[in-house]
């Protein structure tokens, strides 16, 4: 949560700040700020021994745009800066607790990202000495403690310098309980800056005559390739001449810094009005990449279709991966989960593997007991998502406490961010390749995971002797796998129109119910989460069949309910289900295929049919368009809608 930028160099420091912040403002948008240090012009360019420069921070409640429109009337010189892009955890999103925070005198500079969790017993220590809080931030201890340790060392004759800087930050940082990632500026030093990360991501890159730092690799890009993430609980100073880094012990490290692969730089939204309405539109692409990275061209037929020796699927991860696993766990917050939900349906229902789903959040503090042979798989397309990294590390942890080898940790790592925190956290990572996502809501992303998820189970399975239906089974559902980019851009194409057309029936909707049973009943929680966070109607994803144990008390003909029934194991269910609802006088939309036995909803998004296994990959469509509809017409901020951020760094 949050996004942090740094500069220093020798360009003005507030457009750079500016455009690596707009890069970032996925990770939050309730404020922003900047801070600039600007040196007198006897400075050396150096960070050692600067004559006091002048600190400018400016700050403004709301987007982006809002502090550029400051800058642009009163400015912030300076080669040297800051800037935060905030979603609110501690104090309302006002201008008075946007970053950056100052200490009393306004020669500090501090932005954060994450939580000081021991913020409050350190605001009373200081309160108690007489310091003055003028937000209700957790950051804001953090230039106090840094004044006065600066004032200590400074009493001790030190001069002002930015080894000095350094030093206060590294004898403040213990005092610091959380996760966090923080950049700090003195006034008193022009020609240098801190930052630190502990459990929350920071990178550091090398552009041509400047060094920078962020939250993440796309406020990067724009500006250079050549990146050197830091460790956790690293510190370094960064000065126009180069960077010092320092372990958490104080120890200097030399590392070679890595180039950035990819096109981490955001996208253009071409001709659509949002992200997100581009982002649904690409998923025929990540299909059409997901098909020719894994399934592989199948060579002379030896009469099974799949020559002798060759896998139906290819995904890039050892063979330990698969060895000797029995069971199987998945963490995950969000739509990750729901992806996690198909994904284990798949792996127990195709590989014949027990597969369970853990909110990463509540695994953490009620883990089940450990079991062996366990595969423990986290799932979050940033990487960074707090919850899903402290719970891989719990049972990293706990694991490796056992002399048992046969609970040792085997962890996977699902991400579109290979990266990212994730990828430096676990052994093994499947990439998902979907390229930059910047819609808050997750689509492309989303299509990926369980493409991930296919070709998981499909290998488990393959290695199994075909799994829970034999190996014809699983060759037919790689063929229809290979057809799917060409459906899905049809049924995209198909369902933009006739859900903009629907999404006026809506104007007035309070609450939503989706249905589905069986592997589409993670669609129908998915459908739910979509038209919540986008529309805010209130929405909810049931099981069809859990609906008469209570929910169907909420139908009355206010209330529309989404039905997912696709032909396979619990179509007539499902429809019994509808029909339920349908005598309570509910508006009902169907998400089936066209037919006689789908004629009882009053309003049908047609799918095509397909076996159900792989019907997720169709049904989550006309969910997200309608959704996306809804709340387009509404006239809401679909790609940055309100109280969330692209990516949760906190707990
Ligand atoms: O980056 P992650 O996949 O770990 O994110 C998890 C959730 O925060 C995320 O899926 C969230 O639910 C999205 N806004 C859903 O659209």
């Amino acid at each position: 949560m949050c996004g942090i930028v740094a500069v220093i160099g020798s360009r003005e420091a507030a457009p750079l700040l500016l455009e690596g912040l707009r890069q970032l403002e996925y990770r939050g948008y309730d404020s922003a700020g900047l801070a600039t240090v600007q040196a007198p012009l006897e400075a050396p360019a150096s960070g050692d021994q600067g004559a006091p420069g002048q600190l400018t921070c400016l700050r403004a409640e709301g987007k982006l745009v809002n502090l550029t429109a400051r800058f642009d009337a009163v400015g912030a010189p300076g080669h040297c800066g800051i800037g935060h892009t905030r979603w609110a955890t501690h104090g309302k999103p006002e201008e008075r607790n946007a970053h950056p925070h100052l200490d009393g005198s306004g020669q500090v500079a501090v932005v954060q990202n994450g939580i000081i969790e021991n913020y409050r017993s350190l605001r009373e220590q200081l309160q108690a000495e007489g310091v003055v809080f003028r937000s209700d931030t957790d950051t804001e201890v953090i230039p106090h403690l840094l004044a006065r340790q600066l004032a200590s060392l400074q009493d001790q004759g030190r001069v002002a310098s930015g080894s000095l800087l350094l030093e206060a930050v590294q004898l403040v940082l213990p005092q610091l309980q959380g996760a966090y990632a923080l950049a700090v500026v003195w006034a008193a030093v022009p020609g240098g800056l801190v930052v630190a990360r502990r459990q929350a991501p920071l990178l550091i890159g090398l552009g041509e005559g400047e060094f920078l730092c962020a939250s993440d690799t796309p406020a990067l890009a724009g500006f250079t390739r050549t990146i050197l993430p830091l460790e956790d609980g690293e510190v370094a100073l960064l000065t126009p001449l180069g960077i010092e880094l320092y372990n958490g012990a104080g120890v200097r490290q030399q590392r070679n810094p890595s180039l950035l692969t990819g096109t981490e730089h955001v996208a253009d939204k071409r001709s659509f009005r949002h992200f997100m309405h581009k982002e649904i539109h690409e998923q025929s692409e990540t299909a059409a990449l997901w098909v020719a990275r894994h399934l592989p061209e199948l060579g002379s037929d030896t009469g099974g279709g799949n020559p002798a020796g060759s896998s139906l699927v290819a995904l890039p991860l050892d063979e330990a991966v698969f060895e000797g696993v029995e069971r199987i766990q998945i963490l995950a917050c969000g739509t990750s989960r729901h992806a996690a939900l198909v994904g284990a349906y798949l792996l127990e229902q195709l590989a014949g593997i027990p597969a369970s789903v853990f909110y990463a959040s509540e695994f953490r503090y009620a883990p089940p007991p450990l079991g062996p042979h366990t595969l423990t798989i986290g799932v979050t397309q940033s990487g960074e998502t707090a919850d899903t990294l402290a719970a891989l590390l719990m049972e990293q942890e706990r694991r490796l406490l056992v002399a048992d080898p046969a609970y040792a940790p085997k962890l996977l790592g699902i991400t579109n961010r290979p990266e990212s925190s994730l990828g430096r956290l676990v052994p093994h990572i499947l990439d998902i390749g979907a390229g930059i996502e910047v819609g808050v809501a997750a689509t492309k992303t989303f299509l990926a995971q369980l493409l991930a998820f296919y070709g998981l189970a499909l290998a488990f399975a393959e290695r199994r002797g075909g799994g829970v239906h034999g190996p014809a089974k699983l060759r037919s559902l790689v063929a229809a796998l290979r057809l799917l980019p060409a459906q899905l851009q049809q049924l995209v194409i198909d369902h933009d129109q006739r859900c903009a057309d629907l999404a006026h029936l809506f104007t007035d909707t309070q609450d939503v119910i989706f249905l589905g049973r069986g592997i589409n009943y993670p669609i129908a929680l998915e459908g739910a989460l979509k038209l919540k966070e986008i529309s805010y109607i209130h929405a909810e994803g049931y099981p069809a069949g859990e609906m008469k144990h209570g929910p169907i008390a909420l139908l009355d003909a206010r209330v529309p309910v989404v039905s997912i029934a696709m032909p396979g194991l619990v179509f007539e269910k499902v429809l019994s289900n509808a029909q339920e609802a349908k005598a309570r006088d509910a508006q009902l939309i169907g998400v089936a295929p066209q037919g006689p036995d789908t004629d009882l909803f009053d309003t049908l998004l047609p799918v095509p049919e397909i076996d159900e296994l792989l019907s997720p990959l169709l049904t989550v469509i006309p969910m997200q368009l309608l959704s996306y509809h809804i709340a387009a017409h509404r006239g809401l901020d679909v790609d940055q809608p309100r109280n969330l951020a692209k990516s949760v760094t906190v707990e």
